[in-house]
C-alpha cells in the first residue's frame, strides 16, 4: 500500500494522511494529498460540473421546503445567508458575509479530518467544509459528510452569535479533551447537540442539529414521530449516552435556548468526565425514571 500524502516521485510530503469513517473498508473520496498540514485545501470552485451544481440545487430545494414547519427560527432566518442556491456557494464569498456577522470563516477540506485538526480549526473560528458533493445516486443518503451536509446543515447557525461562540468553545474544549483522553465523551456532546439537537419553541420542538436539518427523512422524524425518545438536554446525561451512526437516532436531547447550551457547557469538564467514567453508559432510546418525555411537535 502506498503511503497516503507522500509524492512517491519526489518523496516530499505533499499532504496529510486520509481519514476514514466507521470500518474504513472504503477508500476516502477526497484528495488528501492536496491538503495543507492543517488539513485545509482549495475549494476549486471552477472544477464543479453542471451536474454538481444541479444536485446541490435539488438537495437545497428539498430541504428548504421542510424548514418552515420543522426547523428553528434562528436557522430559517440564517439559511438565506448562504446566498443563491442554484449553485454550490463560493466559500470565499460566504466567508466574507459570515466574518462580518460573527468573525467565523468556512475553509475547504478533503473530507473527514482528524480530531485534533478539527478542534484546532473550530478554536480558530474556521469551520471545515468538505468541498466535494455526493453522487446523484446518493441523493437520499450519503455516508460521509459532503458539501451539502456541511454547508446547509452547519453554516447557517454560525451566523447566530451565541451558537457561533458555542462552536469555538467546543473546539477549545476538544483540544483539552484530547489531553484528558476524553474525546469519546465530548464527541457525544457534539453528536447530540450540533448534529442531532432539538430546541423547544412555543410551536413545539424544532430542529437545530445539522445532521437532521440536512437529512431528507430524519428532519420530519426527529420533530414529529412518536417513536424516538425526546428528553431534556443535560451535559452528563449526554456524555453517558451511546449513539447510532447507521439509523435514525433513538434519543434526541432538547435544549431550551442556545444560551442554555452555551452556559451549561461553560464549566470545567474535567470533573464531569471523571463522574461520567464512574457511571455505566446509557443505551440510545432509554428514558430514565426521573426524566420527562418531551412530546413530538403536533402537525
Ligand atoms: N467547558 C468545557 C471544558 O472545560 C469546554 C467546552 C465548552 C466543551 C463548550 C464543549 C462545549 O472542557
Ligand atoms: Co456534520
Amino acid at each position: 500500500m502506498q503511503t497516503p500524502g507522500i509524492d512517491h516521485h519526489s518523496g516530499i510530503n505533499l499532504g496529510v494522511p486520509p481519514v476514514t469513517y466507521g470500518q474504513g473498508d472504503r477508500p476516502p473520496r477526497g484528495n488528501y494529498a492536496a491538503a495543507r498540514p492543517d488539513y485545509t485545501c482549495d475549494q476549486d470552485w471552477a472544477a464543479y460540473t453542471e451536474q454538481d451544481h444541479d444536485l446541490y440545487r435539488r438537495l437545497y430545494e428539498r430541504q428548504a421546503a421542510q424548514l418552515p414547519e420543522l426547523a428553528c427560527e434562528e436557522f430559517i432566518e440564517a439559511v438565506q445567508q448562504l446566498g443563491a442556491h442554484d449553485r454550490i456557494p463560493r466559500f470565499d464569498e460566504l466567508s466574507e458575509r459570515l466574518y462580518r456577522r460573527t468573525r467565523w470563516e468556512v475553509v475547504a477540506v478533503p473530507g473527514l479530518i482528524p480530531e485534533e485538526a478539527f478542534f484546532k480549526l473550530l478554536a480558530e473560528r474556521r469551520f471545515p467544509v468538505t468541498h466535494w458533493i455526493r453522487r446523484p445516486e446518493e441523493f437520499d443518503y450519503v455516508v460521509e459528510p459532503d458539501v451539502f451536509h456541511d454547508l446547509f446543515g452547519h453554516v447557517p447557525l454560525l451566523f447566530n452569535p451565541v451558537f457561533a461562540d458555542y462552536m469555538q468553545a467546543y473546539g477549545e474544549g476538544g483540544l483539552k479533551a484530547s489531553r484528558l483522553d476524553a474525546c469519546e465523551l465530548l464527541a457525544r456532546l457534539y453528536w447530540y447537540t450540533v448534529e442531532f439537537g432539538l430546541i423547544r419553541t412555543p410551536q413545539g420542538v424544532r430542529a437545530y442539529g445539522a445532521g437532521i436539518l440536512s437529512s431528507a427523512g430524519e428532519l420530519r422524524y426527529s420533530v414529529r414521530s412518536p417513536q424516538p425518545s425526546r428528553v431534556p438536554f443535560g451535559v452528563e446525561r449526554i456524555m453517558r449516552t451511546r449513539y447510532k451512526i447507521d439509523t435514525y437516532q433513538a434519543t434526541y436531547f432538547v435544549i431550551d435556548s442556545f444560551q442554555q447550551l452555551f452556559d451549561a457547557t461553560a464549566p470545567d469538564f474535567a470533573p464531569i468526565y471523571a463522574a461520567v467514567r464512574a457511571q455505566p453508559p446509557i443505551e440510545a432510546g432509554t428514558v430514565l425514571p426521573d426524566e420527562t418525555r418531551i412530546p413530538p411537535a403536533a402537525a
